[in-house]
C-alpha cells in the first residue's frame, strides 16, 4: 500500500500553548487511493489535522509529508502554490461566495492557479454535468437546495484535480437522503482514484464509504485501521 500523506510525532498547540495541545504527537498514515475516515469527539483534533495537512496551518513540532515534500520546509509562496495544486476542500457549510453564481463558485480555484479561462470554463461545465447540477450553473448559493450546494462545493474542490481531497464532516449539514447522495458522488471520484480524507460523526458513513478509520481522542490517535501505520515494536 502506498502513502500519500505522513504525520510524524506531530504536536499542534494554539495561542500560547498552555495547556493541553490540540494535537498531542500524533503519527499516522493516509493511504494513497483510498477514503480513509477521520472520527472522533468534539474537540479532538480532527479539523486540526485537516488544516495541517492541507497546509492551511503548520505544526508546533513534528513533520508532515506529502507525496515525499516535507511541508515544513516550503516557505508560505510554495506552501500556497501546493494548497492550490494539489489539495482540494469540503466544509460543512459549504463555504460557497454567495454573490457569485455556481459555476463561478467552481472556477475559483481555477483562476487562482492561473487555469486559462476558456479551459477553466470547460472544465467547470464538465463537472457540473458529472455531478448532475449542470441546470444550476447559473444559480447563486441561496437558490440552491443543501445538496446542490455541497455539489457545488465538491466541484469546486475538484476543479484542479487535487492530489487530495480533504471533507471535513460534508454531510453535517445535510438530511440523510442528500447525504447519501454527496457521499455516492465522494464514492465514485474515489472509484476513479481520488484519494480521500474525511472527516464525520457518523459511525454509518465511516462503515460504508471509509476503507479505514483514524480515532481521535484528545489530540492522541486512539485506534487506526487505516492499514498504513506501521507500529515500531520496542
Ligand atoms: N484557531 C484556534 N485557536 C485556538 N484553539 C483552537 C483553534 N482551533 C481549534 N482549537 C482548539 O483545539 C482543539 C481541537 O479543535 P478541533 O477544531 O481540531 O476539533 P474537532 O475534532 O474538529 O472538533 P469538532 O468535532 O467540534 O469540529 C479544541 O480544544 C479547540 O478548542
Ligand atoms: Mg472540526
Amino acid at each position: 500500500m502506498e502513502t500519500l500523506v505522513q504525520l510524524s510525532d506531530v504536536t499542534k498547540r494554539y495561542g500560547s500553548g498552555s495547556g493541553e495541545p490540540a494535537l498531542n504527537r500524533v503519527s499516522l498514515q493516509v493511504p494513497t487511493g483510498r477514503v480513509t475516515a477521520i472520527m472522533g469527539p468534539s474537540g479532538s483534533g480532527k479539523s486540526t489535522l485537516l488544516n495541517l495537512i492541507g497546509g492551511l496551518d503548520r505544526p508546533t513540532s513534528g513533520v508532515v509529508t506529502m507525496e515525499d515534500v516535507e511541508l515544513s520546509r516550503l516557505g508560505e509562496g510554495a506552501l500556497a502554490r501546493h494548497r492550490r495544486r494539489k489539495i482540494g476542500l469540503i466544509f460543512q457549510f459549504f463555504n460557497l461566495l454567495n454573490n457569485l453564481t455556481a459555476l463561478d463558485n467552481v472556477l475559483i480555484p481555477a483562476e487562482l492557479a492561473g487555469v486559462p479561462r476558456r479551459k477553466a470554463l470547460e472544465r467547470g461545465h464538465e463537472l457540473l454535468d458529472q455531478l448532475g447540477i449542470r441546470q444550476q450553473a447559473h444559480k447563486y448559493p441561496a437558490q440552491l437546495s443543501g445538496g446542490e450546494r455541497q455539489r457545488v462545493a465538491v466541484a469546486r474542490a475538484i476543479v484542479n484535480r487535487p492530489v487530495l481531497l480533504l471533507a471535513d464532516e460534508p454531510t453535517g449539514a445535510l438530511d440523510t437522503h442528500s447525504g447519501e447522495q454527496v457521499m455516492d458522488l465522494l464514492a465514485d471520484l474515489n472509484r476513479a482514484g481520488q484519494t480521500i480524507l474525511l472527516v464525520t460523526h457518523d459511525p454509518r458513513i465511516a462503515q460504508q464509504y471509509a476503507t479505514g478509520v483514524i480515532r481521535l481522542i484528545d489530540g492522541q490517535v486512539a485506534d487506526d485501521s487505516a492499514g498504513a501505520r506501521r507500529v515500531a515494536v520496542q
